[in-house]
């Protein structure tokens, strides 16, 4: 069912007739429309020279967090670590900025441009433990993609 996105992210992205802020939030819908676990998209990238994340395209509810501070928030941690993060329990999670109380599980993937963390892409979902490797990899070509046009 993943697998059956990826040829729709790639039409997506080789879009011409739209520019990279709407491409990113056309691959959020779709992602969210279609994924009934992924209840929040959104991508956040590094804000200019600062140490710090800033929203960029979602799909889902409006979120406070617009800004996070490396370091904190699954997020920010990802931002320090380089590492794809999967949280099947949020609750369990000490580092973890609630954005929606029918969250439950989140992972968050990094998007590497020439070898540097330059942002991430951030799913939400109302549904516990929904994660497995199938994302993982599902989420590191999305990022491998956008990269290309970044
Ligand atoms: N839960 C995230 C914050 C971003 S929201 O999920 C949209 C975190 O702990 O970093």
């Amino acid at each position: 069912m993943l697998e059956a996105l990826q040829p729709k992210v790639a039409l997506i992205l080789a879009d011409k007739e739209i520019d990279t802020t709407e491409k990113l939030q056309a691959i959020c819908d779709l992602l969210q429309e279609n994924v009934a676990y992924y209840d929040w998209v959104g991508f956040y990238f590094k804000n200019g020279d600062k140490d710090e994340l800033k929203l960029g395209p979602y799909a889902g509810a409006p979120t406070d967090h617009t800004i996070i501070p490396f370091g904190k928030g699954i997020c920010g941690q990802v931002a320090v670590s380089n590492q794809n993060f999967v949280v099947p329990d949020v609750q369990a999670q000490d580092n973890y900025i609630a954005c929606s109380i029918t969250v439950k599980a989140e992972i968050v993937v990094p998007l590497f441009v020439n070898g540097k963390n330059i942002g991430q892409i951030d799913i939400d979902s109302n549904t516990a433990d929904p994660f497995s490797e199938a994302d993982e990899r599902f989420l590191e070509y999305i990022n491998a993609k956008v990269a290309e046009i970044l």
